[in-house]
């Protein structure tokens, strides 16, 4: 008899795209044993300029599809289905534990420099209206001015593969221009796609303005909930890394290649 433990179940991850992907490799360095199934939303993307109710719809189809694959947690890798959905899936689904994020994020926000005092929070169009961020930080760190704005024209960018050339840089600027005499202690990316133009960014902003993404804190926040629950996979072998996508494979794999090596991954359509 195969005896199976839910330990050695996937780990579930689901993004609009591409983006979640920068929480993905975060989750792999941290916990390289797992078995991890990403979905990636590519015929749906994106889902920043899409109404909060709309979003909850597709994270609600995104989780049913992860939970068919039998995993044993599910993350939120997009900031836009997090700000959106997180209580309304947390209620839908009480028998798993699943969380995005923001949460992980903010709660570590500290953690990133002892003096910040003012902060500028990016994000697409959904999530800043939603306000999620400007109010859980607000709530944290009372005293901490925030700034924030949506910035849409991000996700087709990354999506592109546009991550340093002269389009990015102009994009950026349309964006932030103000922001550079604003004197920012941290720029916070609240959209999971936003990581891929860490270094455009960071050339704008120059070293002062730290830069805050969320794929390592959530995925030390990943690791802890897995470890309080007893079910870390407790192998020694290197976890599989399995990649369902909504639409064409090999467009999601070139960009992914950008930045990342998926050799030995296994890309399905759904
Ligand atoms: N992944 C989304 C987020 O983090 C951005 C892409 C989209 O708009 O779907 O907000």
């Amino acid at each position: 008899m195969i005896s199976s433990d839910i330990s050695d179940a996937p780990i579930g991850i689901f993004d609009s795209g591409i983006g979640g992907l920068t929480v993905y490799m975060a989750v792999r360095k941290l916990l390289p044993y797992e078995n991890i199934v990403y979905l990636g939303d590519t015929a749906r993307v994106p889902y920043g300029t899409k109404s909060a109710d709309v979003v909850r719809q597709y994270s609600k189809t995104n989780t049913e599809f992860l939970l068919s694959k039998e995993v044993k947690v599910v993350v939120v890798a997009c900031n836009t289905a997090s700000a959106s959905s997180i209580s309304f899936l947390k209620k839908s689904f009480p028998d798993i534990p699943i969380f995005g994020v923001i949460e992980p994020t903010i709660a570590q926000l500290r953690s990133h420099s002892d003096n910040l005092s003012k902060i500028g929070v990016i994000g697409t169009n959904t999530t800043i209206s939603s306000g999620v961020y400007q109010e859980k930080i607000g709530n944290l760190y009372p005293k901490m001015q925030i700034l924030s704005k949506a910035c849409p024209l991000f996700v087709p960018l990354v999506e592109e593969g546009v991550l340093e050339n002269n389009l990015t840089f102009n994009t950026i600027d349309y964006y932030l221009s103000q922001w550079k005499a604003e004197d920012l202690d941290a720029l916070l990316l609240g959209c999971t796609h936003y990581p891929l133009l860490i270094p455009a960014l960071s050339h704008y902003f120059g070293e002062s303005v730290e830069i805050i993404d969320s794929a390592k804190d959530t995925a030390s926040h990943l690791q802890k909930i897995l470890a309080d629950r007893g079910v870390l996979n407790q192998s020694s072998q290197h976890g599989s890394d399995t990649i369902f996508v909504t639409d064409d494979i090999p467009l999601f794999k070139k960009t992914a290649n950008l930045f990342m090596n998926t050799d030995g991954f296994n890309f399905f359509h759904i």
